[in-house]
């Protein structure tokens, strides 16, 4: 990929096949809920060796933390408190897989003073070189990233991966369940004026329909690559 090859070069070592001489390297990921996004990210991150953001997780805390205050994810004034109060480093201890808290992180991602809030975090997260994965990475929060991928796969196969996660970690839900709670949340998020779901004009488009977490890695190591010219770049 033209972007990024000046600032990396393949390295022949078992390790990692990258590495960094020039300025950071950003890498953006955006796609819709349970599209495989985060997998990946956490694998590139962990093949760079630069650190990982999971940007939804951000909007998941602040939605949480207005859930755990007895607020209403959709009062202005109670999201843009908890955005302002949030410390990105706990929010792992907060409630954040919940649906509850996929459902309002989607109400409360929609509030524009929210989003101000939030991006100078991940702006600042991304100074040294980092992956950071969302809905507005490529588009933007980081509209000059070395490489932007859009990571899609049709509903179903969706609504099957996260309906698998949730009963792992002990919640009791059906697919038709999950897929009736992706469907509206995609379209909150496509569908909201500010910073919508949207895939950056330089987005390589990666489908993980058919594929597995190793297959993923490997097509969106090609494409950031440039080793195949699949969607735009
Ligand atoms: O990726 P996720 O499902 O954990 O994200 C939770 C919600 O946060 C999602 O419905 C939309 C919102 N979000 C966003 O608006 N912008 C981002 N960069 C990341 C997430």
């Amino acid at each position: 990929m033209p972007g990024f090859s000046p600032e990396i070069e393949p390295d022949s070592g078992p390790s990692s096949n990258i590495r960094h001489r020039g300025p950071a390297v950003r890498i953006a990921i955006d796609g819709p809920a349970a599209s495989g996004k985060g997998t990946l990210s956490r694998r590139l991150a962990a093949h760079y060796g630069i650190p990982h953001l999971d940007t939804g997780s951000l909007y998941r805390a602040v939605g949480a933390m207005v859930l755990a205050a007895g607020g209403h994810p959709s009062d202005p004034a109670a999201a843009l408190g908890a955005a302002r109060r949030l410390d990105p480093d706990a929010v792992e201890a907060l409630d954040i897989r919940s649906s509850e808290a996929g459902r309002a992180a989607s109400i409360v991602a929609a509030m524009p003073e929210v989003r101000a809030e939030l991006l100078r975090y991940q702006r600042r997260f991304a100074k040294g070189g980092a992956v950071l994965d969302g809905r507005d990475i490529g588009t933007v929060v980081l509209p000059d990233a070395d490489v932007k991928l859009f990571v899609v796969a049709s509903a179903e196969a969706r609504a099957r991966r996260r309906g698998a996660e949730l009963r792992a970690a002990g919640t009791d839900i059906s697919d038709a369940a999950v897929l009736a709670d992706l469907t509206e949340r995609d379209a909150r998020d496509s569908g909201r004026t500010v910073s919508p779901l949207a895939r950056a004009a330089d987005a390589h488009l990666l489908d993980t329909t058919d594929l597995d977490i190793e297959a993923a890695f490997q097509a969106a190591l090609a494409l950031i690559e440039g080793r195949h010219r699949t969607g735009a770049g």
